[in-house]
């Protein structure tokens, strides 16, 4: 299998949180500061981000820099236009001058109830890519692909279009994440094989359009009940570089104990 042989030493692991509806920003002052305080410096070997929501960008920022925090931020998502009559949406620009390296893209949760295409994570990937934010673009599949056995032929695709266009250089310092719908949210993880089994594949199909160079460098998350009860289980798998967590990263004990995790799992 492609993945496996790779050198998987060459990837620093990624824990990030996505923080998606939650936290006011009196709220999230409070849990950064918590995770803040919970980090010390064996996490510079783990990339540690955060992504809360547009409002709470600027107030987490102060308190990473007040911290002098090796953790980075991130956001959940961005419009592809660099300025105008675009009402509610938030430009590149706007995160980059808040210090984001990252921002979290396709996500099911957005192509669900906002109406993402793969044409849109395209463009997002190509607008974040162009003033050198980071995609964190998302894929998998619902329970009916599965049942189908139709997995890795829909994540390939989810994954060709997102990166279509882009060039080598960029995809090998951005990141995937699979996660499948059926374990956001619901406590029900895939297996540690199915999650290096999709994770193996994006890498393969990573390789054929952008060669296995880039392939072997980009990071591939697994998200989806990620929790310090499973957690042991997936980062092990060659293929797997961290985890994009939801529900647990709301709690700065449990964030904190999956960094610790990575760093024991590389
Ligand atoms: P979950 O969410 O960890 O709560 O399942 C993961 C995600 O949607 O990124």
């Amino acid at each position: 299998m492609f993945g496996a042989m790779q050198d998987t030493a060459a990837r620093m692991p990624m824990i990030a949180g996505n923080w998606k509806m939650n936290k006011t920003t009196v709220e999230a002052v409070t849990l950064s500061q918590q995770i803040s305080f919970e980090s010390d410096k064996a996490w510079e070997a783990v990339e540690v981000v955060i992504c809360p929501p547009f409002t709470d960008l600027k107030s987490v920022f102060n308190v990473l820099t007040f911290d002098h925090s090796s953790i980075k931020l991130g956001a959940q998502d961005v419009y592809w236009e660099p300025d105008g009559a675009y009402t509610g949406a938030i430009s590149v620009s706007m995160l980059k001058e808040l210090t984001c390296e990252y921002c979290i893209v396709g996500h099911s949760e957005r192509r669900e109830y906002f109406g993402e295409t793969d044409e849109t994570v395209n463009k997002k990937v190509k607008a974040l890519l162009a003033q050198r934010l980071h995609p964190i673009m998302c894929c998998g599949e619902d329970l009916d692909v599965r049942d189908a056995g139709d997995t890795l032929a829909f994540i390939g695709e989810q994954v060709r279009l997102g990166w279509k266009g882009v060039g080598e250089e960029d995809i090998a310092k951005s990141v995937i994440a699979y996660e499948p719908i059926w374990a956001i949210g619901t406590g029900r993880a895939a297996t540690p094989e199915q999650a290096q089994e999709a994770c193996a594949h994006i890498r393969g199909v990573v390789a054929d359009f952008a060669g296995a160079d880039a392939a072997s460098k980009m990071r591939i998350l697994y998200g989806g009940s990620m929790n310090t009860g499973n957690a042991e289980l997936f980062l092990p798998q060659p293929d797997v570089d961290g985890g994009l967590i939801g529900g647990a990263s709301l709690d700065a004990k449990a964030f904190s104990t999956l960094v610790e995790m990575a760093l024991k799992a590389k």
